[in-house]
């Protein structure tokens, strides 16, 4: 269910003019949008386009060209990670499952790593109320959990330290088409609970779908964003991304 209000929400995000990339060069560059408090954004784009870039650009695990990145209107673009993980900034790589060998429990621990004393079970106990999946599963193994019940747990991880956003890399990558349902409703009910989401997606579709806003990158830099319902019905995007036939 999309919020009417997402348009004149304050922004919790705003990228103004900023270029991040690895190295001597930017790959992402220029690039100017704002992300609404309490709304669903998703990035769709080619391969290569420059989406994880970005991502990582907020979390700050990459390298910093110029422009600006403000969370609550605060330039962010100096902290490191640990700073950005305190104001509320929380991040889930793409791929899955980086501790295969510990328990579920073993991984809840370590995703409370910043907290401590009575906050940590307090932390536990908030995602496992949310995702009561992993509450049967403690004592399993992280590696062989399923694809999605993995992509459950590192955002479970991620969530202990209480973010007010959330960056989501490609969360159904891999996955059956059911457990993609499962990420993406998973992901409108973390907005229910007052979350922020940007997620880069390869199913444009179904991201879409959940979405109050739709970014498209090309090349580095922003294509073309909107209302998700408008950019799910843009012919060009139909083309590209959505498996339409050009008219
Ligand atoms: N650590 C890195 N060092 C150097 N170049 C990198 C690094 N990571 C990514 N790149 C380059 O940056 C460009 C954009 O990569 P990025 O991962 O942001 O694309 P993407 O849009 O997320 O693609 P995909 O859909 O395949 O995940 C690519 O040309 C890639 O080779
Ligand atoms: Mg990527």
């Amino acid at each position: 269910m999309k919020r009417k209000d997402a348009d004149v929400s304050p922004p919790l995000l705003e990228f103004q003019s900023l270029s991040v990339g690895y190295g001597d060069e930017p790959i992402v560059t220029d690039f100017t949008t704002s992300i609404p408090a309490g709304s669903i954004t998703t990035i769709i784009g080619p391969n290569g386009a420059g989406k994880s870039t970005l991502l990582k650009a907020v979390y700050g695990t990459n390298k910093y060209f110029g422009g600006h990145i403000l969370f609550e209107g605060r330039q962010i673009e100096k902290l490191t990670p640990r700073e950005r993980l305190a104001l509320g900034i929380g991040f889930v790589p793409q791929g899955r499952c980086n501790f295969p060998l510990m328990t579920v429990r073993e991984n809840l621990d370590l995703g409370a790593y910043t907290l401590r004393g009575s906050a940590i079970q307090a932390a536990v106990d908030r995602v496992l109320g949310l995702f009561p999946m992993l509450g049967a599963k403690l004592n399993v193994l992280a590696g062989n959990l399923s694809g999605g019940e993995q992509q459950v747990l590192e955002t479970a991880m991620v969530l202990e330290s209480g973010p007010r956003l959330l960056l989501l890399d490609e969360p159904s990558l891999g996955l059956s088409p059911g457990n993609q349902d499962k990420i993406f409703a998973t992901i409108a009910d973390l907005r229910r609970h007052g979350l922020t989401v940007l997620v880069v997606e390869q199913n444009a579709h179904g991201a879409l779908q959940i979405s109050d806003t739709g970014i498209v990158m090309e090349l580095g830099r922003l294509f073309m964003t909107g209302p998700a319902a408008q950019v799910i019905s843009d012919p060009r995007i139909q083309v590209a991304y959505l498996g339409g036939t050009p008219a």
